[in-house]
This record gives C-alpha cells, structure tokens and sequence, in this order.
C-alpha cells in the first residue's frame, strides 16, 4: 500500500512511546521505509534497539552524529513523504508551536516542508492548560494535522482526555494524506486571490475588503496534492511555488490567459473589481470648491466569464460567489451565467466566516446541478476538501481527462 513512501516517526518521551512500536510495524506491513527519531529522554520509554529492529533503520537521536555532508535534520527533513509524531509531549507541542529548534527532532520538524501529523498524549490537566491550548491550536492554525488525544484512563492514574489517539487511526490518516498528496500530480492548478485594485489616481485606488486567505489556502493544498500550482494574486506572499502578483482586474485578466493554456484546473477565488475609473489620472485629484466630484467607472472584463466562453473541455474552471440570500438558487443561476465547471457559494451574511476570517463555509454546486456542502472548518482544511470534491466531480464526469492512477 506505501512502496516506495518513507515515513519518518518522531518519538518523543512520554509513556505512550511504547504503543509506537505497533505503528511502526504497521508501516512496514505496508512496505513503508521507517525512519525512526527520537528526544533523549523518548529513550527512557523505549530502547533504541526496539525501535531499530522494528524499522530496520538505524535510530537517530542527536544533532551531529551523522557522516553525511548534509546536516543530519535536513536529511531527514528532505528524505521523508511525511512525518509524524507521536506521542508529542506538551513540551514538544510548544516548541514545535513556537519554532524551537533545540534537539534534532525539532529542528526536523522546522526543516519539513511536507505533510505532518502530531499526536499529543499527557496528563488530562496538562491537556487542559490555557497554554497547551493556545500552542494547539496555533499548530492547527500552521497547517499541522493534529490528532487530538483520546479520553479514558491514563497512565498517570487520571482520567480524562489525554491518551494517544489509537495507532490504526494515526495509520489511517497517514495513508489518506500521502494518497491525497499524489492527487494532483502532474497537474497545472492556477488559482487567483486577494481583492483587485483599481487605480484612481497616483494616491487613490478602489478595492475591496478580500484578504486573499481563501485563494492562498487553495495554492497551498494544491501545492501539498502535488500540483504545479501558478498563484495569481494581488497579495504578497512568498511561496515555493510560482506567484504572479497582480494589482487591477485587467493585470489578472493577462495573466490568467497566458497561463491557462496548459493549466487542467483555474480556480478564480479572487475578489475582481466588477468596474474601473474611465479615466485614471495620471496627477493627484486636488480638492476643489465643489462639494461633490463624480467618478465615471466602465466594466471590467469578467475573467471568469470570458475563459468559460473560450475554454475546451481539458481545463475544468472553478468560480466563487458571494451570496447572502438563496445561496444554492443563486449559485445555480451564476454557474449558468458564467458558464463553469463548478460555482463555490459563500454565505456572506454570516460573520464568523468568509471575508477575513480564518474559517469558510462553502456550498459546492457542479454544472450537473450537484450540490455538496462543506461544514465549517479553517480555510486551509476547507482547501483541501474543495480541491478533492472538484478533482473527484471532474474525474467521474470525464474519466477521459483522468490519466492519474488514483482516478
Ligand atoms: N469574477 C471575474 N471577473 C470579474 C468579476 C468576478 O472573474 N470581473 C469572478 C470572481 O473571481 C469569482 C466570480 O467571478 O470567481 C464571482 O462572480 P460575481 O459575478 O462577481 O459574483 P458575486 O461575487 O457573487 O457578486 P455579484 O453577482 O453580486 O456581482
């Protein structure tokens, strides 16, 4: 099932390290390559010589042991599908949260750049501290999978939420994340964020209140599927893949059309300005005796409509709406309208999501008419559950376009 995928576990020193000892072999049932790292004192749960025979990988612990002429926690940064670690003490939570990198397993973990679950397992009160808490829940606010732990009896004599999640479930997710990891490979995903800016005058510009987070959530999880992801996006952000930073409506507009030509999936989650100012100036508007200055705007090209309307069947087109009444009849009439693939619906009455919030809430409409709705849940979570409904919709609709094995 994982030929040819390397795991690397991360074992820090709690009393649940021993349980680590079935997830490794479960790795290696499925023809995984384990690697094993430890912190000094996971030592004091679990003998390197166990973990060793189980992985038949050597066991790494300290910084600087290595022969290799890479640094050793880049290596193993550079050399694993995916990392996971467990069980994850509180301290380890915090570091990790707070980009501590004083062990060799931490400074992996700051040197990976693919998927990573963490499984924390301590005491219930520990659990419940207000500073565990925050660290958590800014691990899950950096993209980490975190499998929470589960309620029962723990070690320490306690009861409550604390013990390691079960091992299979930890298995589980590693295999859904590296085969959602290959989802998209060898495509081209463009996808386009942040609000346009329309000029009106050296100084004075027309936007909109979009943050980009929605688009730049879809990059990332069509980056972390394996794609070749091409960003168009008025918002600065520095990434790995290729960022076009654009400014107005008609900066976007070329940019999408010389990138699509080979792309398989445009998803248009920018904010575009529907309208311009006819005639920017070209010297700061001064202030005049008037009470009253007019601003004449033109339309802007609607880019969405316009790539639908010129599209061929090998490029699947995903656009957003913003709605506050009706969501699904509204975004049934818009998918029409501009003539793609898929429309995804916000519900912009709400104001616990959408704009700059960090969560969303989408409904997902096909051009069949196919409604999916998707609770709500951070946008980077929210990225990857809308890139698999749009990239299984498209598949069994055109099995034709599907040259990918997992179709
Ligand atoms: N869009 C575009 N070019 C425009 C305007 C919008 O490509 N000039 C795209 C957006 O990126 C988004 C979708 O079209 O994917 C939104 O369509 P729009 O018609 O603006 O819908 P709403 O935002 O829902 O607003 P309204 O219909 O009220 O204008």
């Amino acid at each position: 099932m994982l030929s040819g995928k390397s795991i690397l576990i991360g074992i820090t020193g709690g009393i649940a390290a021993y349980k680590i000892c079935e997830l490794i072999r479960m790795f290696k049932r499925a023809n995984a390559d384990v690697k094993i790292v430890c912190t000094p004192n996971a030592l004091n749960f679990v003998t390197k010589l166990t973990l060793q025979s189980l992985s038949q990988n050597k066991v790494a612990v300290r910084e600087f042991e290595t022969e290799n002429f890479k640094p050793e926690h880049i290596s193993y940064a550079d050399g694993a599908d995916i990392m996971i670690i467990a069980p994850a003490t509180a301290n380890t939570v915090s570091k990790i949260a707070n980009g501590y990198c004083d062990n060799l397993l931490t400074s992996i973990v700051c040197a990976f750049n693919k998927p990573v679950i963490i499984a924390p397992a301590m005491n219930r009160n520990m659990w419940e501290n207000p500073v565990i808490k925050e660290n958590i829940a800014k691990l899950y606010k950096l993209g980490y999978e975190i499998l929470e732990p589960e309620k029962g009896f723990l070690a320490c004599g306690y009861s409550g939420q604390g013990r390691l999640c079960r091992t299979d479930k930890i298995f589980e997710k590693a295999v859904e994340i590296l085969h959602s990891s290959d989802m998209l490979k060898g495509k081209k995903v463009i996808v386009t964020a942040g609000g346009t800016i329309e000029d009106i005058d050296p100084v004075r510009y027309i936007s909109n209140y979009s943050s980009g987070k929605m688009g730049i959530a879809l990059a990332d999880a069509a980056k972390s599927m394996g794609a070749y992801v091409v960003l168009i996006s008025t918002v600065d952000v520095d990434k790995s893949y290729n960022v076009i930073k654009v400014k107005s409506a008609l900066d976007m507009q070329s940019a999408v059309k010389s990138e699509i030509t080979d792309a398989d999936f445009v998803i248009m989650a920018a904010a575009v300005a529907d309208y311009r100012v006819k005639n920017y100036s070209r010297q700061k508007i001064k202030k005049t005796s008037s009470d009253e200055i007019t601003l004449e705007l033109v339309k802007n090209p609607d880019i969405l409509q316009e790539i639908c309307s010129m599209k061929n069947n090998s490029v699947c087109v995903a656009g957003f709406c913003a709605e506050n009444e009706n969501l699904t009849e509204n975004a049934k009439a818009k998918i029409v309208q501009k003539g793609c693939d898929f429309i995804i619906a916000n519900d912009i009455s709400r104001t616990d999501i959408g704009f700059s919030s960090d969560y969303n809430e989408v409904t997902i409409i096909d051009k069949d008419g196919n409604v999916t709705k998707l609770e709500k849940t951070d946008k980077n979570r929210l990225a990857k559950q809308i890139l698999e409904v749009i990239y299984g919709r498209n598949c069994s609709d055109n099995r034709e376009l599907c040259t990918s094995q997992s179709c």
